[in-house]
């Protein structure tokens, strides 16, 4: 293993009735004005609204809400928040949904307790948090994205056309109550894509250096093998607890930093798949399962031991009498048929995307990661949007 430092703050309650019974104790300490966060308003339609806003207002709190959080946060919507957490002198945020309520909270949390402009001090540029944000708890309704175990928020910059993440430390989650049977209404695609990112964010660790033998890789492995059992098991049968369980919990795992640690890490399909959000706002796991195979298919020689790894400790593929090259590329081609099996978007055009002019501003504007076994470059990232196409 490489050297690292491993710290995380965030509180999991975890399981089937979490929220009933530790939603009150979690928010106890916390003063009297609570902003409830939420997205479109599914949380409306499966009673997780009424049953979190009871518990509020047994507890005494005064809840401000703040609603209408749309897919990809805009930096609007953080400015909104925070304008709004201001005016009501917010004493905690509780973000309530996927990925997109609980960054845009992150983001409302530190642009509510800062003067000057966060998106100039904090998302264009990496900053020093010195000041604390309003204590932040979320309460996960999709698996996915893993926001609530990480200090990460994906904003984007609509006048910018820039869709960026910066992980703050201090913006990790105080509490996060985790029930899997609050995501058994989550629609098909949503499932789908939100298992693919899962799957994704720990590929964008897996292929990457340290290729020494090391832990973080072989908690990868299971989870990602945990992912191919269950997400399928979960399209089939949306409340079957098990698998959504272990949905839930494996997308935590791949952000919770643990596979991360010695490891580079990779995210360049991340890269692409932000700035394609950015100037198309398709859905994020979509974006990634079009991006993946392609990305792949143009770097594994370089991560060869990796790929051929992948093939036969994931997908089970043997390399009895094959080459190397053609091991790794059947691990590839096996990744590429999940996707079709889980219904997802296979190409550009699939994902709604019809004009191919903005294709090379898209490429422009996509940051290099550093992390790639790929040498790659904006040239090396236009060839690989054209492929999508
Ligand atoms: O808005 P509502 O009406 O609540 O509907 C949402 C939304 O339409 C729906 N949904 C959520 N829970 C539901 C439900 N529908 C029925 N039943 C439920 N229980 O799901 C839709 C998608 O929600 P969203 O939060 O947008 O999805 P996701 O969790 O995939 O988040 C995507 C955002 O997170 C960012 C992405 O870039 C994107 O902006 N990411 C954040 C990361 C992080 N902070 O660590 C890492 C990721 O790589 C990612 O970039
Ligand atoms: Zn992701």
């Amino acid at each position: 293993m490489n050297n690292f430092i491993f710290e995380n703050s965030t509180k999991v309650y975890f399981g089937k009735g979490s929220v009933k019974e530790f939603l009150a104790g979690s928010i106890k300490e916390y003063g009297n004005n609570v902003m409830l966060a939420y997205g479109g308003g599914s949380i409306k339609k499966n009673g997780v609204y009424d049953e979190i806003n009871s518990i509020l207002k047994a507890e005494g709190k005064n809840v401000i809400e703040f609603s209408g959080i749309m897919s990809n946060p805009t930096y609007s919507k953080v400015k909104e928040g925070a304008k709004l957490a201001r005016d009501n002198n917010i004493d905690m945020i509780l973000a309530v949904g996927g990925g997109s309520v609980m960054d845009c909270c992150k983001a409302v949390s530190l642009a509510a307790a800062y003067d000057g402009d966060i998106w100039a001090d904090y998302w264009e540029k990496s900053g020093v948090v010195y000041f604390d944000p309003i204590p932040l708890g979320v309460i996960v309704t999709v698996a996915g994205t893993g926001s609530e175990c990480n200090g990460g928020a994906v904003i984007t910059n609509e006048e910018k056309k820039i869709k960026t993440g910066r992980d703050y430390p201090k913006c990790n989650p105080k509490f996060a109550i985790m029930d899997p049977e609050y995501t058994f209404s989550v629609p098909k695609l949503q499932t789908a894509s939100g298992g693919f990112d899962i799957l994704s964010h720990i590929m964008e660790t897996y292929f990457s250096k340290t290729d020494d033998d090391n832990v973080s890789d072989d908690i990868s492995e299971a989870l990602m093998k945990s992912i191919i059992k269950n997400l399928p098991a979960a399209l089939e049968n949306p409340k079957y607890y098990i698998a959504r369980s272990n949905l839930m919990w494996a997308a935590t795992m791949a952000e919770n930093r643990i596979i991360k640690l010695g490891k580079q890490c990779d995210f360049q399909a991340h890269q692409i798949e932000h700035q394609l959000g950015a100037y198309t706002n398709c859905n994020h796991g979509c974006g990634l399962a079009v991006i993946h195979p392609t990305y792949y298919r143009k770097i594994y020689k370089n991560g060869m031991s990796k790929f051929v790894k992948f093939a036969k400790n994931v997908w089970g593929i043997s390399d009895i009498g094959k080459t190397a090259d053609k091991v790794a590329l059947e691990g590839i081609d096996a990744l590429a048929d999940f996707i079709k099996k889980i219904g997802l978007p296979t190409t550009l055009r699939e994902l709604g995307i019809d004009d191919k002019d903005i294709l090379p501003d898209i490429g422009a504007s996509c940051n290099i990661a550093p992390g790639s076994y790929g040498d790659m470059n904006k040239k090396a990232i236009m060839e690989i949007l054209v492929e999508c196409y």
